[in-house]
């Protein structure tokens, strides 16, 4: 029984929208319970009750937004060496294909990963010629059906890998 947390940022809606769609493809997984929350409505709290996290940023200048890397910057002093060991995943919504959402999902995947997060990619092909390696990424808002897929593809994966994740286990930190 995962605890999924979508966590998004969105000015014009459309990372919203691929949002909703990665919240859909969570609940596909069997018993997985999904907050779908923006950066904005979020906590530590929420950070905390999760197995599981999908964290999707507009593509701005080739990189996540500010406002999603303030989230995780402020959490820093509260979170930080405490979290080890949940899954992580990113997705990205940029103005066009070419225009750097891998990047921003990379940029996010970097910030998981320095939390202690287990991140991961997709390789199944959801459309023609259309995957999500290094996340779910779409240019606007989604809206063909591969597309769609693209984005619950990427939850319903997170919840699976989340669910393995078993119970927390305390780790002796070795900080010199
Ligand atoms: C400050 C800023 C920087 C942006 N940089 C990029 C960019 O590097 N590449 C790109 O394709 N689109 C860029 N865009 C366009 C947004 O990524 C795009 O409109 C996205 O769909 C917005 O998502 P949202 O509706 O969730 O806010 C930028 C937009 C803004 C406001």
């Amino acid at each position: 029984m995962p605890n999924i947390l979508v966590l998004y940022d969105s000015v014009t809606g459309h990372t919203a929208k691929m949002a909703a769609l990665v919240a859909k493809g969570a609940r596909k997984a069997a018993g997985a319970d999904v907050r779908l929350k923006s950066v904005d409505q979020a906590s530590a709290a929420d950070i905390r009750w999760c197995d599981g996290i999908a964290v999707g940023s507009p593509t701005y200048l080739g990189s996540l937004s500010w406002r999603m890397k303030k989230f995780w910057d402020e959490m820093q002093e509260e979170l930080w060496g405490k979290i080890d060991g949940r899954v992580g995943c990113a997705f990205s919504s940029s103005g066009g294909w070419g225009g750097g959402a891998e990047l921003s999902c990379l940029s996010t995947l970097i910030l998981l990963m320095n939390y202690g997060f287990l991140v991961f990619g997709v390789t199944d092909y959801v459309g023609k010629k259309l995957t999500l390696h290094y996340g779910s990424v779409v240019a606007g808002e989604p809206r063909t059906e591969e597309e769609n897929a693209s984005c619950e593809r990427l939850g319903e994966r997170l919840a699976r890998w989340a669910a393995l994740r078993g119970a927390p286990q305390k780790i002796d930190h070795q900080s010199l």
